[in-house]
């Protein structure tokens, strides 16, 4: 991420919190990773964004219809759906911090390793040494002295072939608890460039967390390397051997916690929507092609959450799962990919930061014959908004097979019965939401109250996304017809779209919170409004736009259906 970039993104995430839109989870406790909040504001740009969504692929069509499926679900349907047994990231720990890394996310490194052997503390080995053995009189003592300085601690002793060497030890042994020697081998990776002493510090310290209190390290040589993934690449110290890690949160169904009431909380809302296909498919008479729409919360043990909500521990998702025949499944691949871009682009976001990623056969899933990413050039780079996969018949066949419940589909025409291919465009709230607050965030130069320009911070959400539609402004406080009729204009406005009232502060002032929390349209009464200066603009008042911060005269009973036509 350039510096830009990286500004750009924190002044994002300050003004998230600074206006309500995200907070930390449990913030006052120092938050929990990977896991949000949304404010006032966020929360009204989110159910604007699934609003707007379930519009679109629910009601303005034939074709789907929604259900909203239970978190929690019988075992049996992870197992089925594989997500048991291969819904894991393979994992890597670093050997000296401990924090745990995606392993197919370290880029590869060239240079030197350095490797260790081991480490001493020749102090301690020495006072311990006076410590157990020092009363011991000669020749008994030099003796032990040449066995001890063999070994490396004492608990070797213990073990040794002359049984008054034993019982030394055995006594001693529980008197002296540090190591005074670590025989297993180390590495680092020194970066080129890097003196071999930043190599010997992290050695020391990893030897130091392992008991030693001086370590001198023993058994040194360098090795050089090319494009090796075993080190950590913030320290380079030497990571653990790749181990596969559930994504699943587990947890247990009932009072008792024991293996017969394991759950887990579902990972992705699609799952819900296969099982209930047979339901669905009866009560709904629906002929193929035809889709389930869902929206609900998911969950995954992210590894390493991060860039604010875009990786997170808890997140909703947006799925239709598209049924269909099979020779069905790649046009319909295609059409889908094609929607979802429309509709991004309805929701304001700029096509040009859209990109759509043919997923590599060998990284698409065993079962998929096609997937596309749709991408967004975020602050900290190109990343996922959603997948748009042909996930064939796979689900509904393990669901048939698992369940003993047929699944299929009868074909009135053909008379044949078959189980329905799935097409699936499956997308984030929480990433959309974000990408949302990015595209729309902007900074621009607006006159203040005396009409010198200063820097103003906007978000030029797309009005339907917005999460206030239109401000209310009375021109001063205490002028009680002017409040009057700013209050008469709120109830006017409010069947039809959320609206804030504010009274206090300059005019100019009110505007700037409204632009930065992306409010796309203001309305001032003045006293022209109450005709006091011209009869003819009674009854009317300014509405500013937030964009253009061009103002004109309308008529207060045509607001309703100005603001409405201008938002949808
Ligand atoms: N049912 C298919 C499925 O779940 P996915 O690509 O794993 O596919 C779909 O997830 C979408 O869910 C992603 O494109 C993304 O928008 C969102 N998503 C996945 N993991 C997420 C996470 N940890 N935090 C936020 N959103 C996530």
């Amino acid at each position: 991420m350039s510096a830009s970039d990286s500004q750009r993104m924190e002044q994002i995430v300050s003004l998230c919190k600074r206006r309500g839109f995200i907070f930390q989870s449990s913030e006052i406790y120092g938050g929990l990773n990977g896991l949000w909040d949304y404010g006032p504001l966020g929360v009204e740009l989110k159910r604007n964004l699934k609003s707007y969504w379930w519009r679109v692929m629910v009601h303005e069509r034939d074709d789907v219809v929604g259900m909203d499926g239970s978190i929690l679900m019988n075992r049996a349907v992870w197992k089925a759906s594989g997500h048991e047994d291969t819904f894991s990231d393979p994992m890597v720990d670093c050997l000296l911090t401990k924090k745990r890394f995606r392993a197919d996310q370290i880029e590869p490194q060239s240079g030197t390793v350095i490797h260790f052997a081991g480490a001493i503390d020749e102090q301690l080995l020495r006072e311990t040494f006076d410590y157990s053995f020092g009363d011991i009189p000669e020749p008994k003592r030099r003796e032990l002295e040449e066995h001890y300085r063999r070994c490396k601690n004492l608990d070797e002793l213990t073990r040794h072939s002359d049984p008054e060497v034993r019982e030394f030890a055995k006594k001693r042994l529980g008197e002296i608890a540090r190591p005074v020697r670590i025989d297993e081998p180390f590495s680092v990776f020194l970066p080129k460039g890097k003196p071999p002493e930043s190599a010997r510090k992290v050695a020391i310290q990893y030897y130091q967390q392992r008991g030693l209190t001086n370590p001198k390290l023993t058994g040194e040589r360098s090795e050089k390397v090319e494009n090796t993934t075993r080190y950590n690449p913030e320290n380079g110290s030497l990571l653990t051997e790749p181990r596969s890690f559930n994504l699943m949160f587990k947890t247990y169904v009932g009072a008792t916690e024991d293996e017969s009431s394991v759950t887990y909380l579902r990972p992705e809302t699609a799952q819900a929507i296969f099982v209930q296909f047979k339901n669905i498919l009866e009560i709904s008479r629906k002929k193929l092609p035809f889709g389930v729409a869902q929206i609900g919360k998911a969950f995954r043990n992210e590894i390493n959450p991060r860039n604010f909500t875009f990786r997170s521990r808890e997140f909703e998702q947006m799925e239709l799962e598209y049924f269909c025949r099979a020779d069905e499944g790649m046009k319909l691949l295609e059409y889908w990919r094609e929607e979802r871009l429309k509709f991004y682009e309805n929701i304001g976001i700029s096509r040009e930061k859209l990109h759509v990623l043919t997923v590599p056969d060998d990284e698409r899933a065993f079962y998929s014959k096609g997937t596309y990413d749709i991408e967004y050039d975020f602050p900290f780079g190109r990343q996922e908004l959603e997948g748009v996969a042909y996930r064939t018949d796979y689900d509904l066949k393990q669901h048939q097979q698992a369940s003993g419940k047929l699944l299929e589909y009868f074909d009135d025409e053909t008379k044949e019965k078959f189980i329905p291919h799935v097409v699936e465009p499956s997308a984030g709230v929480d990433r959309t939401v974000l990408a949302l607050i990015c595209d729309a965030y902007a900074e621009d130069q607006a006159p203040d109250e005396k009409g010198k320009m200063e820097t103003r911070t906007v978000l030029r959400f797309h009005p339907r996304i917005a999460p206030v539609k239109c401000a209310v402004f009375p021109l001063l406080k205490n002028k009680e017809p002017l409040v009057a009729k700013a209050r008469e204009i709120v109830d006017l406005l409010r069947p039809h779209m959320f609206v804030f009232y504010d009274e206090s502060g300059a005019i100019g002032r009110r505007y700037r919170r409204q632009d930065e929390i992306g409010t796309p349209f203001g309305v001032t009464v003045d006293f022209e409004t109450l005709g006091e200066k011209n009869a003819a603009l009674k009854d009317t008042v300014t509405l500013r736009e937030r964009d253009s911060m061009k103002q004109e005269r309308v008529a207060i009973k045509d607001l309703p259906s100005i603001l409405v036509s201008r938002i949808s």
